[in-house]
């Protein structure tokens, strides 16, 4: 197998690296001929290079240090990639009213939307500091996401240095949702 092969396997046995989304799973081959790798191991989905893959966690990660959280010490970053690959980035900002506080999500959305992304969104991804585990978005956040992501939209979720990540569509997260479909009538 190829280099290239080689890196790419490696790419999406990360995919699969978590046993929630086996039932995705299909069998792995060369890759040689194809430029994008599916995501669909995880989740269905659009396609991304593996240096879409890293833009994505690199800019999940940094987006942490824009996190202004003297309160809870509890960084968070969050990017939104774009259908065009263009990233969006978003941390938490708290207040000194706690009940003020904004998440990652919520800044990243609301950055979206009002520099006109309101759609075209290929994934949403967030990263937390701890190396053991992987945060998830609060239930405010994964609603504030419905209202403007595709339910399959992947939402990936890293660790704090990138070397886990779970993925899961925003249907996984937010089942049977409410969404500006269901005022249509
Ligand atoms: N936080 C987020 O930014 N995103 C979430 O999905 C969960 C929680 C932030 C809010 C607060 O600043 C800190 O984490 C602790 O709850």
């Amino acid at each position: 197998m190829c280099k290239r092969c080689v890196n790419r396997r490696a790419n999406l046995l990360s995919w699969e690296s978590t046993s929630y989304n086996l039932k995705y799973r299909r069998p792995l081959r060369c890759l040689a001929a194809r430029k994008t790798i599916s995501m669909q191991m995880n989740a269905p989905l659009e396609h991304l290079t593996t240096e879409e893959f890293e833009k994505l966690k690199r800019n999940a990660l940094e987006a942490r240090q824009r996190s202004y959280s003297p309160y809870s010490k509890f960084r968070v970053g969050c990017c939104i990639m774009l259908k065009s690959k263009e990233c969006i980035l978003g941390a938490n900002v708290e207040n000194a009213s706690y009940g003020g506080a904004i998440c990652a999500e919520r800044t990243a959305v609301v950055k979206a939307v009002t520099s006109g992304a309101r759609d075209n969104w290929l994934c949403l991804a967030i990263s937390g500091d701890s190396l053991e585990s992987c945060i998830s978005p609060c239930g405010i956040c994964r609603q504030v996401i419905r209202e403007f992501a595709d339910l399959k939209m992947p939402i990936v979720m890293f660790n704090g240095d990138g070397s886990k990540h779970v993925i899961k569509t925003l249907q996984d997260l937010l089942p049977l949702s409410f969404g500006p479909e269901d005022l249509a009538d």
